[in-house]
């Protein structure tokens, strides 16, 4: 965009980044589906060439999704996995990746038996503490991957300290920004080098598309993404590509709202006998609420806390009872969307991990996570209310 566009707030960026309106005047950028282009000559050097490496639809998303992280550099997968797998094969045998210890399920299998042979010394660690941070650095390491706030105990790490940390000993800081979503949280404004975003979440927000992306503001690892992105091909479709630039048109009005109503349920929780413990890092007993209020802000520099809230009931209430009383609000994993959803954890998404590291982390069968959608915050509180004391 051109220099006073800039100057735009990210609402208005987030409708018109990327949007270019074409030679048709369509007011929309059009899907384009097509899997090759014609060449103008047999040694021409033309844009596009073949879907796997570039097409129309892909450039406006990246170009849009790039802006939305204040990134140089943007990267559409075809899912949250595909983007982080990218992330790890820019690393060689010998190499040392740290990443935080309670990451999504995906990313731990992803390291422990996927990629666990390819001889790069994953290490977990605890990232919420710098002392440990520091020790753990080795002449070898290459990356710490930070995933903040982290699923489902809203634990957070500080990426600014991180960054600071990582910087002095030419280390890359990568972060999987999908529990705040661009809205909530910038990453790269903090001195990391790569966002990761599972979009399927907050960006694409309507629970409807798969997708993945990498921000990247370090020009050595943009490089070596490329090359991993269009030679291993797990790019979106031109429609899931589309679906989500058309998404994220309403980003800020959809977080907005559900970040205002996760406040809203989150102090009723907190206040209700039958909730044993309230997670959420908008409340004052969130054990890192002065790093929430410091790292979450709005685009605008307003303070939030997210739309997640990790709660655990009185062990007297049935929960399969309780599950079946919502009708609203849906059983299922996932995440950020208008449409608000729960699920266990425990039983669920770390259902491979054993009872004993669970019970460590305070990953109870009590424990549900709440992710609040845009629904009117009277009705879920009453719908929660009834589930509580109809069991
Ligand atoms: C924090 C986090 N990272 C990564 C992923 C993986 O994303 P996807 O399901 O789009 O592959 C998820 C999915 O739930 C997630 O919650």
């Amino acid at each position: 965009m051109a220099n006073k566009k800039d100057k735009l707030h990210f609402t208005t960026k987030t409708i018109h980044v990327g949007n270019k309106i074409d030679e048709t005047g369509a007011a929309v950028t059009p899907i384009h589906f097509t899997s090759t282009f014609r060449q103008p000559t047999f040694n021409s050097n033309s844009e596009y060439v073949y879907s796997r490496v570039g097409s129309p639809t892909l450039a406006a998303l990246e170009e849009n999704l790039a802006m939305l992280e204040n990134a140089h550099h943007a990267f559409a997968f075809s899912s949250g996995m595909a983007a982080m797998t990218a992330i790890f094969m820019m690393f060689k045998p010998g190499d040392h990746v740290l990443i935080s210890r309670n990451v999504y399920g995906g990313v731990f299998r992803l390291v422990t038996k996927v990629l666990n042979d390819n001889k790069v010394d994953f290490e977990f660690i605890d990232t919420t503490n710098l002392e440990t941070l520091s020790k753990s650095i080795r002449d070898n390491t290459k990356l710490i991957h930070l995933e903040t706030p982290s699923n489902p105990l809203l634990e957070l790490a500080d990426i600014e300290q991180v960054s600071n940390i990582a910087q002095k000993h030419n280390i890359l800081v990568s972060v999987d920004n999908t529990f705040m979503g661009s809205y909530g949280q910038r990453p790269l404004d903090l001195g990391a080098d790569i966002v990761m975003h599972s979009t399927t979440k907050f960006l694409s927000g309507h629970s409807d598309v798969l997708s993945g992306a990498l921000m990247v503001n370090n020009e050595d690892a943009a490089e070596k993404i490329t090359l991993i992105q269009n030679t291993g091909g797990a790019l979106p479709s031109p429609f899931d590509a589309w679906l989500l630039l058309r998404s994220v048109k309403t980003l800020s009005v959809r977080v907005e709202k559900q970040f205002k109503n996760a406040e809203i349920i989150a102090k009723w929780l907190d206040s209700n006998s039958r909730v044993t413990k309230v997670i959420y890092p908008g409340l004052q007993s969130h054990k890192q609420f002065d790093l929430a209020t410091k790292q979450h802000s709005s685009p605008d520099g307003d303070p939030v806390y997210g739309s997640m809230i990790s709660f655990e009931l009185d062990s007297s209430i049935n929960l399969d009872n309780f599950a079946k009383n919502l009708s609203i609000i849906t059983l299922a994993e996932s995440l950020g969307g208008v449409k608000s959803l729960i699920s266990c954890p425990y039983s669920m998404t770390h259902a491979s991990v054993p009872h004993e590291e669970k019970t460590e982390l305070g990953i109870t069968p009590n424990l549900l996570r709440f992710s609040v959608g845009i629904e009117h915050a009277d009705d879920l509180i009453s719908e929660l209310d009834y589930a509580m004391n109809h069991n």
